[in-house]
């Protein structure tokens, strides 16, 4: 699309917006796809971007819905909680685990919604002589049930990590050829949440491997939230969703703006794949981390959030700045990602060179927009009602500034700050 010219979804080159942007960025070698992925990914998106503008254009509740989803009862919204990974690496241990679990609680977001705290890498160091997992004696003295039990008294839930191969990312011991066991002692320890990773899988099918751990937790018995994390190497949109609750697109996000700003570009390619209890997973968040200004954090998780994204924190919530605080606990942007329609939002407009509109379509007809300036300049950005699906008087509510800015019809527009985005809800008026 040329920028300066609106969505329409009667124009045939709309649908290569994605595609094109996709490719304009500087995709950091970690999150490059092979070739025969990369022209596939092209080929899909464009098919993605082509249904999904038709969606928009007919309204919100014809959105049009592939296979159903895992039917294990589990994220029928993006799940929510805190991963030790971002900011911690391997330095885990019960008492990290519990601090954090006290400090979700103290700081009102477990209220807001973030439920599981999920040990990642690192809490494994062998297996017993009957094939269970054993956890480092030193850094989880009473092993894992306790420490479930504690951050279950908290009124939260448990996750933990293990890896579909033979050996974990960080060289512990993976699950391959033990599913059923570590199925089992999963359940046993009360885990809600696992997160299986993909490394050290050499000649390993990723939809049989990832298939036989999610019939393995079926067969153990509790409901616990399966995480795909193959990095979206084997085309996991096309399988995950009967297979998992949640898959990661890409490679491992990092603190900075343009490692945030490719995953998004990547991970929006498949918006069709996401519904309730199966969802793309761009990767956890780093606000909070430092590595970003609060407006670059703001923008990361507005568009999380339009992207029906997992939103799984990644800081040290001990010692959190009061904005951090305030960005995490956004109960408005929160409310637009955890959305029961459950569709994933997509880029709809490239008003400039570096400007974007990205529209979601929530449940009670309006839609959650965001305004995304990409450039080092802030700049108006404007949207139209033609491109988000909207006719007639519209309200619209700042996000960001929890503010009711009024009625508008057929536009809106905003500063944006560089590197910035202006989050707005916008919601028709009846019967007027
Ligand atoms: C991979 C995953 C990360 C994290 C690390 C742990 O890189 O993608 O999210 O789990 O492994 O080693």
């Amino acid at each position: 699309m040329v920028p300066g010219r609106e969505f329409d979804a009667r124009l045939s080159d709309v649908k290569l917006v994605s595609v094109a942007r996709a490719r304009q960025v500087s995709t950091p070698p970690c999150l490059q796809a092979p070739l025969a992925a990369r022209t596939f990914n092209a080929i899909m998106s464009a098919r993605f971007v082509t249904l999904l503008c038709c969606a928009l254009a007919l309204g919100a509740r014809d959105v049009p819905r592939a296979a159903p989803a895992l039917d294990n009862g589990l994220a029928r919204t993006p799940p929510m909680g805190w991963n030790s990974w971002n900011h911690f690496h391997c330095d885990v241990s019960a008492q990290l685990i519990k601090e954090t679990a006290d400090a979700l609680v103290a700081s009102g977001m477990r209220d807001a919604g973030y439920r599981y705290v999920v040990i990642d890498d690192c809490w494994q160091v062998a297996r017993d002589r009957t094939g269970r997992l054993v956890a480092d004696s030193a850094r989880f003295p009473g092993g894992i049930k306790p420490l479930a039990d504690y951050v279950h008294s908290k009124g939260l839930k448990f996750g933990i990590y293990t890896d579909a191969g033979r050996r974990t990312c960080q060289g512990r011991p993976g699950t391959y050829g033990s599913e059923e066991i570590d199925a089992r002692t999963f359940a046993e320890w009360g885990v809600d949440y696992v997160k299986e990773d993909w490394c050290n899988s050499e000649g390993l099918d990723a939809p049989t491997q990832y298939a036989k751990f999610r019939d393995a937790l079926a067969k153990a018995g509790r409901p616990i939230t399966f995480s795909i994390c193959e990095w979206g190497s084997n085309r996991p949109w096309e399988w995950g969703p009967h297979t998992g609750n949640l898959w990661r697109t890409t490679g491992d996000i990092s603190d900075r703006w343009a490692s945030m700003i490719a995953i998004l570009d990547l991970s929006s390619q498949y918006a069709l794949a996401a519904r309730p209890g199966a969802w793309n997973d761009p990767d956890m968040l780093e606000v909070g981390n430092g590595g970003m200004t609060d407006d670059e954090y703001r923008a990361h998780f507005s568009l999380w959030a339009v992207m029906s994204a997992p939103l799984m924190a990644g800081n040290d919530v001990r010692a959190m700045p009061p904005a951090t605080r305030e960005i995490l606990g956004n109960k408005d942007v929160i409310a637009v990602d955890q959305d029961s329609l459950g569709v994933q939002g997509m880029l709809v407009q490239e008003p400039g060179i570096d400007l974007q509109v990205w529209s979601k379509p929530l449940a009670d007809g309006s839609r959650a927009v965001v305004l995304l300036n990409r450039s080092g300049l802030q700049t108006v950005i404007a949207t139209s009602w033609r491109a988000i699906g909207l006719t007639g008087p519209a309200r619209v509510r700042d996000l960001w500034a929890h503010s009711d800015l009024g009625a508008f019809t057929g536009r809106f527009s905003a500063t944006v700050p560089a590197h910035g985005v202006v989050m707005v809800r916008i919601t028709p008026v009846t019967g007027g």
